[in-house]
């Protein structure tokens, strides 16, 4: 397909996400290299697979975050990427990658942000005995699973559910939201004006908050 837009994908594990992204027929972006963390990442190969250039840059390899940061932005950018999708991305970015990707990183989080930021977002739900949970993408500004949100999709929680059985349904969410948002952005009907989100479609505009 012609003038699809150029999307970098950060993993540091399964690349469920990835896989998701991969598989959607017609896309406008095109995922143009997968950079990694994690030089065992699941994702790495999906994205081999898939013919998709692969790289990893090693946290361990870099002084600090600034650095790490540096790397891995130069990599998406080199590969020609407009923009970052962070899908189970285990590395918090320096703001240096904010100004070099502005109001173009997207990432994906297993709760109703800002319910449950950080690390065990779905242990945490289960823990804390609410009845709903669900996904977030959003942009990502300075804070940690922090920044404007384009798109939230809730999952119940049931009473019979465990950590794997809660994050396997909230993954199913993640897997419909996060191609939809990408899609969304790639033909450029997602913008943020002061922290704000916008959704355009059919000429019309929207504020998203629950979209799909
Ligand atoms: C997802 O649940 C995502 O929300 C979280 O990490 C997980 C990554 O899963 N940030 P996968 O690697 O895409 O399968």
């Amino acid at each position: 397909m012609p003038d699809q837009f150029p999307i970098a994908v950060f993993v540091s594990g399964s690349g469920s996400n990835l896989q998701a992204l991969i598989d959607v027929a017609d896309a406008p972006f095109t995922i143009v290299c997968v950079v990694s963390d994690n030089e065992n990442a699941r994702g790495l190969v999906r994205a081999a697979s898939s013919g998709i250039p692969t790289s990893v840059v090693a946290w361990g390899d870099h002084p600090n975050r600034e650095s790490f940061t540096d790397a891995v932005c130069a990599v998406a950018e080199v590969a020609g990427a407009r923009a970052l999708v962070l899908a189970g991305f285990m590395r918090i970015l320096a703001p240096s990658a904010i100004a070099r990707f502005p109001n173009a990183i997207l990432n994906v989080h297993p709760s109703l942000l800002p319910a449950f930021p950080g690390v065990n977002a779905v242990e945490q739900a289960l823990d804390d005995g609410i009845g709903i949970t669900g996904v977030t993408v959003h942009f990502v500004d300075e804070q940690v699973d922090h920044g404007p949100i384009v798109a939230q999709e809730p999952v119940p929680i049931l009473a019979s559910d465990t950590p794997e059985s809660l994050h396997m349904r909230i993954q199913e969410a993640e897997h419909r939201l996060l191609p939809h948002v990408v899609g969304a952005f790639a033909r450029g009907e997602i913008t943020v004006d002061n922290e704000v989100v916008a959704w355009r479609r059919d000429g019309t505009d929207r504020i998203a908050g629950v979209a799909i």
